[in-house]
């Protein structure tokens, strides 16, 4: 528990090196080169007066209240924006700077409410606070002449209210807006006493661009922008810092709390993945967490057809014990297994993992991250040595050319898009591959040296042509492959690129993308300087998703791209914790420290460890366990916090997969789409609800901390651990930090991992042992993990999903800003604002050929299923390709997606179905049997009453 009010330095911290000594009212500071005397003074203990100034913006110098006196200095400078020099003399006090000082607090003050007592900022109001430190004690001009206190509020954001009479245009809020967020959507309009803030085109925030970051409304010294929860319920008494459960960000946050209930949550400026920015989604989409939908009692049924039964805890564990018993008495040991969940703590993960190798007596564990990086883990470890990107995001910052292929950061990592966008506004110059004209392509002062605007599936076609023109245009770094990397292997690899097959003029027919770009991309890319790329999903779910992690880490070793600020190979992780639920052993053939479950060593060790022989062959894999099922050879199924009916492909499948089981747990908050085919509900907990870990894109753990009790009584590790008891393995944790001191003595990256060193140093990225005792921010800095680095063939393999004359379109997905994922939580949140259904985008082109007009139903049908939409018609998406995002339910976008799959990881091929499209009149018939099923089951919870109050 901790203060709410976060001190505020005034300018941002400088790092030179070169340090200069400057004295301040007497007192000596020495500070680096760059450093504002602003700074310098609050380091020394003095608040100079402030208001335009903030530590997280660069200093305007506007509002005249910082003015100081510098020996030798004429007139009076601002503090923000005036630099240190060596051996200047600072007086921040005397009679003129407070008769100045008070004058222009007398000028705002005129034309300000005095409604303080009344006001949502009463208490942290940086104006009444200046009112305060300046000793204004009387307005000489009255309140009668023209002023701004009729301004009409803008309620038009449902998560924060603009009310401009309180407006003192200091310009935070939109230097926020460009500097932090990068969206550009405010400006100051007009002059003079008729300035003022307007969003857009003087639009309402929601009719503007405004993305509802909430930068401006953190950075407003005022009133005039503030958060509908702090004008709703006063402000906070306490905060505990936290990590966001959204994306792989991993942004910190400061929850300020009153007693038990959240009052806002607040970046933390602390965070080293968010340096104190947010997105729409961790910053004000909480309020799942207490949404009436949200189930807070165990219930259990015989089967799905039943009503189901409100159960105490005991009765509920007892009988999902017994009924896993049951099933691996009747049907063998592996007729059972487990699914953990990305979106869980680092210590549940690896609770579940530990559950069903020791308990269950299998290796029939597997995790949502099979669906979407799998193969991340498997092209990186082979070639670089270690499944996990390679840098820091504050990497980006040194980068000179930028490669983003198959990721939509501005809506899929947003905070870290802003950190890339900041560096593309200082210069740096950007490479694009997608399929679709992201909105990094062109934003406000940014646009793509080169968009390879590739048709989907070809990923690998693209990369080889790439490769083709760094090795025969003599463009490879042959010191660094010559001391790093394997020679045999980049021998056999720049044999095999450089064949004529693979020259851009060559593929320019399967990829689509100009022959002339492609060269240009990959002669920018490898001579620019540091090069760092990052990829999303729309590289690792295909089917030669493996291959196209292995052809960019040859391409960033070819290019001496590795082992750099700057450079490197960064998987952008769609969830929270995806790294670290692949760190915690969560897939089927790897123990934690992702060792396989065959090596005799490895194995022994954790048969120590745990007490009991362990099983050497691999489990099953989640689309395995769907084949099992239907064969009737696996019968029943642990889910924690995932929703595999409506994130896996080809949902038709895997709802006949969960039909054929004889018991499924399912552990979440709300009866999703999986536990309508469910025999016991565990409710889980909310991230604000336990203690714990979770580890970004950027390998940094970060604690997870209770804010509020759990509202079901446990914290999923906690239930966990109940039904391993139930089971016969004893589990007796009482804090999760216990679990993350097993998993440090049993894993050799995280050996010098414990809460302590997290809380010491505010996170820590592992690998963290004897060799890093603090961590390791840029992995293979001097050699690779795996010694010298691999270079792997990556031969094109079309996909078996071919367009033909009945399926003659590609269908990709994506995500959109506003929503997250399965939307259990966002759907549940004020965000559907935004986006309250998914749209199939389609070209024009496309569209007039079938006569669709923006708005119409449209029927997509695959060789899989065939779900209805309305139609977006939109040149974002290429002549031939339709996209969609998979945030409803009832859109059915997985009804379509077919079981094509990565290679060696099984990943779905979610980014590549061929389709037709047509105008329709009606949902598909899938959707009105989900409609006719969803009532039932919600009917099947009747007047039970286990919803949260
Ligand atoms: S909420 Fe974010 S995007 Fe919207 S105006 Fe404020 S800073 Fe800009
Ligand atoms: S809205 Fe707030 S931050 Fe923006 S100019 Fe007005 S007072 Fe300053
Ligand atoms: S960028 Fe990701 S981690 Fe950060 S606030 Fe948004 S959803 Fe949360
Ligand atoms: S704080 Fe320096 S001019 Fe406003």
């Amino acid at each position: 528990m901790q203060s709410i009010a976060e001190n505020d330095l005034g300018t941002p911290a400088r790092t030179s090196g070169r340090l200069l000594t400057l004295t301040i009212d007497d007192r000596e500071v020495t500070v680096p080169e760059g450093t504002s005397v602003m700074r310098a003074a609050a380091l020394v203990g003095t608040s100079i007066p402030k208001l335009c100034a903030t530590d997280q913006l660069e200093a305007f110098g506007s509002c005249r209240m910082c003015l100081v006196k510098i020996e030798g200095m004429k007139g009076l400078p601002a503090s923000c924006t005036t630099p240190v020099a060596q051996g200047m003399r600072v007086t921040t006090q005397n009679r003129q700077l407070a008769e100045i000082r008070r004058g222009v607090m007398e000028l705002y003050i005129s034309d300000h409410p005095l409604d303080c007592l009344t006001c949502p900022a009463n208490g942290h109001c940086e104006l009444q606070d200046m009112a305060g430190v300046v000793g204004l004690r009387e307005v000489r001009y009255g309140y009668e002449g023209a002023s701004h206190l009729q301004a009409r509020k803008d309620t038009s954001n449902p998560y924060f209210t603009f009310d401009p009479s309180k407006c003192i245009v200091c310009s935070r809020c939109v230097r926020a807006c460009d500097e932090q967020q990068g969206t550009l959507a405010l400006t100051i309009q007009s002059r003079g006493f008729d300035s003022k803030v307007a969003a857009s085109q003087d639009d309402p925030f929601m009719d503007s661009e405004c993305v509802s970051c909430g930068a401006c409304v953190q950075a407003c010294p005022t009133a005039t922008l503030s958060e509908n929860t702090l004008i709703a319920k006063g402000q906070a008494e306490h905060s505990v810092t936290t990590t966001c459960a959204y994306c792989g960000v991993g942004c910190s946050f400061r929850a300020e709390m009153k007693g038990e209930e959240i009052v806002r949550m607040v970046p933390h400026k602390d965070g080293h993945a968010n340096h104190g920015h947010s997105c729409i989604k961790g910053r004000f989409a909480i309020g799942y967490a207490s949404h009436p939908d949200r189930i807070v009692k165990p219930m259990i049924r015989a089967r799905i057809s039943d009503p189901w039964r409100e159960v105490s805890w005991e009765e509920a564990i007892a009988y999902a014990a017994s009924e896993l018993k049951r099933i691996q008495a009747t049907y063998g040991r592996d007729a059972i297994g487990g699914i953990t969940s990305s979106r869980c703590t680092n210590e549940e993960t690896y609770l579940v993992q530990k559950l069903v190798r020791a308990g269950f007596g299998n290796n029939n564990v597997d995790t949502c991250a099979r669906v979407c990086h799998s193969p991340t883990g498997y092209g990186l470890k082979n070639t670089l040595g270690e499944s996990a990107g390679t840098q820091t995001f504050d990497s980006v910052m040194q980068a000179d050319v930028i490669f983003v292929i198959g990721a939509n950061p501005t809506d899929g990592h947003p905070v870290f898009a802003s950190q890339m966008k900041r560096r593309l506004r200082q210069g740096a110059r950007l490479i694009v591959a997608d399929p679709r004209r992201t909105d990094l392509v062109r934003s406000p002062h940014i646009a793509a040296d080169y968009h390879l605007n590739l048709r989907p599936g070809t990923n690998v076609a693209l990369i080889n042509a790439l490769a083709h023109v760094i090795v025969t245009e003599g463009m490879v770094k042959e010191d660094y492959v010559r001391e790093r990397c394997d020679l045999a292997s980049f021998e056999k690899w720049r044999k095999f690129v450089a064949d004529p097959r693979h020259a851009p003029e060559v593929l320019e027919e399967v990829t689509g993308v100009p022959a002339a770009s492609l060269r240009g991309a990959a002669r920018l890319y490898a001579t620019a300087g540091n090069g760092a790329i990052y990829y999303g999903l729309g590289v690792t779910e295909h089917s030669q998703g493996s291959t196209m992690v292995m052809g960019i880490a040859n391409l960033a070793m070819a290019t001496g791209n590795v082992g750099r600020e700057g450079v490197g190979v960064n998987p952008l992780r769609g969830q929270n914790n995806v790294q670290g639920s692949c760190d915690m052993g969560s897939f089927p053939h790897e123990f934690p420290g992702y060792r396989h479950v065959a090596d005799d060593a490895v194995r022994s060790q954790f048969e120590r460890a745990w007490g009991l022989p362990l099983r050497s062959e691999p489990g099953l894999r989640i689309p395995n366990m769907f084949e099992a099922a239907l064969d009737g050879e696996f019968k029943a199924l642990y889910i924690e916090g995932e929703d595999i009916a409506q994130s896996d492909p080809n949902t038709q499948h895997v709802t006949a997969s969960l039909t054929a089981m004889e018991c499924i747990i399912v552990q979440d908050l709300f009866l999703n789409e999986s536990a309508k085919f469910a025999h016991v509900f565990l409710p889980g907990s909310s991230f604000l609800e336990k203690d714990g870990t979770f580890t970004n894109a950027e390998r940094r753990i970060s604690r997870v901390r209770r804010v509020m009790k759990p509202k079901s009584g446990y914290a999923d590790w906690e239930i966990t651990q109940l039904l391993a008891n139930a089971m016969g393995l004893p589990m007796n944790y009482t804090h999760p930090s216990q679990i993350m001191a097993e998993i440090a003595s049993l894993t050799p990256t995280f050996a010098g991992v414990s809460y302590e060193l997290i809380d010491r140093q505010g996170s820590v990225q592992w690998p963290c042992n004897a060799d890093h005792p603090q961590g390791t921010p840029t992995m293979h800095v001097g050699a690779f993990v795996r010694g010298r680095g691999q270079f792997l063939l990556t031969e094109y393999v079309p996909t078996r999903e071919r367009v033909n004359a009945k399926y003659p379109l590609i269908l990709t997905t994506g995500r959109i800003l506003s929503q997250y994922n399965v939307g259990a939580q966002t759907r549940r949140t004020e965000n559907s604002r935004w986006h309250e259904e998914d749209r199939l985008e389609i070209h024009p082109h496309d569209a007039e050929h079938r006569g669709v007009v923006e708005g119409d139903w449209v029927g997509i049908v695959s060789r899989a299923g065939e779900t209805v939409l309305r139609a977006r018609v939109t040149d974002r998406v290429q002549p031939g390709v339709v996209y969609t995002t998979f945030h409803f339910p009832e859109s059915g976008a997985n009804v379509i997606t077919t079981e094509n799959s990565d290679w060696a990881t099984n990943c779905p091929e979610y980014k590549v179905t061929a389709v037709e499209v047509t105008r329709v009149s009606r949902p598909s018939q899938w959707q009105r049997r989900f409609q006719e099923f969803t009532s039932a089951q919600q009917a099947l919870v009747g007047q039970a009453d286990v919803f949260v109050k």
